[in-house]
């Protein structure tokens, strides 16, 4: 790895994880090496756009609740093996620091992650070569490349699980995905068409398919819209645990549901991506802050 730039710092974090520091001249981030994860991304005079559980663990091997956690290479539960985890191995993996560059506004930091024995072992058995890089600015960027160094074709899902703070998810809604098609997780699985925006009145577990629309999240109790754009996703996931799933989840306070929203950029179910030996495919999630129009 070249060195870093001065503004650019890492350190032990919470759990003693090693953890990446951003101080750029428009905005400051932190991303921990587990997984890749993005906890904190503040644009300069603003409190943080992402949400971390203060119940969150802190520990090598598993997730981080909050920030955006990287979905690779499965989303939700592995099709074929119960026993795998949620979501794929990557949030739940160191990934090695590649560099970090300062470009006008922008910092870029680049982590990598490719198969290895442990991750052969498991539920997906291919190699992979997977590249996360973060920029820390004006916006936050994350893009997700993944090229399939198998010799047969492989599928991925992937997702960057974005977990927005909002001042009342009960107050906020979400524009955008206005007659897109959607599967509601909680209710039968056949595709119902998104009828107006997204208000929120109960548990909300929707995955949005053949949708490449920017979404935005109004957020009229802090006055503000958070913009979700992306390229290369054809899948947006919209989630909010509500009262009894936050209660039943160890790693998330029983009254913070109010105050988060995931807004997750992916490629999942038919969405998911088939590349052939040696092909890539890239994914990015922008996310922006503005003043509620
Ligand atoms: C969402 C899924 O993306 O992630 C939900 O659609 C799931 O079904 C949620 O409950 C959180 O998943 P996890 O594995 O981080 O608890």
């Amino acid at each position: 790895m070249s060195s870093l730039p001065q503004s650019v710092t890492v350190s032990p974090g919470r759990g003693g994880l090693p953890r990446v520091r951003v101080a750029g001249p428009a905005a400051s981030g932190e991303i921990y090496l587990n997984g890749a994860h993005v906890t904190s991304w503040r644009p300069d005079g603003q409190g943080d756009v992402l949400w971390m559980s203060a119940a969150s663990g802190y520990s090598p091997g598993q997730p981080l609740r909050g920030g955006i956690p990287l979905c690779f290479p499965w989303f939700g539960a592995h099709a074929a093996d119960p026993a795998a985890p949620a979501h794929g191995f990557a949030r739940r993996t160191a990934w090695d620091l590649l560099g970090a560059e300062e470009d006008g506004d922008d910092m870029r930091v680049r982590f990598g992650l490719h198969d290895s024995a442990a991750t052969r072992a498991g539920a997906w058995p291919h190699r992979f070569e997977a590249t996360c890089t973060v920029t820390i600015g004006p916006w936050l960027s994350v893009t997700l490349d993944v090229v399939n160094r198998d010799d047969r074709d492989v599928v991925v899902e992937e997702a960057l699980h974005t977990y927005l703070s909002v001042g009342d998810v009960r107050e906020a809604r979400v524009t955008g995905l206005e007659g897109a098609w959607y599967i509601d997780k909680l209710a039968a699985p056949e595709l119902v068409a998104q009828d107006g925006p997204i208000r929120f009145t109960a548990e909300t577990d929707r995955v949005y398919l053949g949708t490449r629309a920017t979404a935005l999240v109004e957020d009229p109790s802090r006055a503000r819209a958070v913009t979700v754009a992306k390229s290369g996703s054809a899948s947006t996931v919209v989630w909010n645990p509500w009262a009894a799933k936050a209660a039943a989840m160890p790693d998330f306070g029983d009254d913070e549901w109010t105050g988060m929203l995931c807004v997750e950029t992916g490629n999942v179910g038919v969405d998911a991506v088939r590349l052939a030996p040696g092909e890539g495919h890239q994914m990015t999630a922008h996310v922006g802050l503005a003043p509620l129009a």
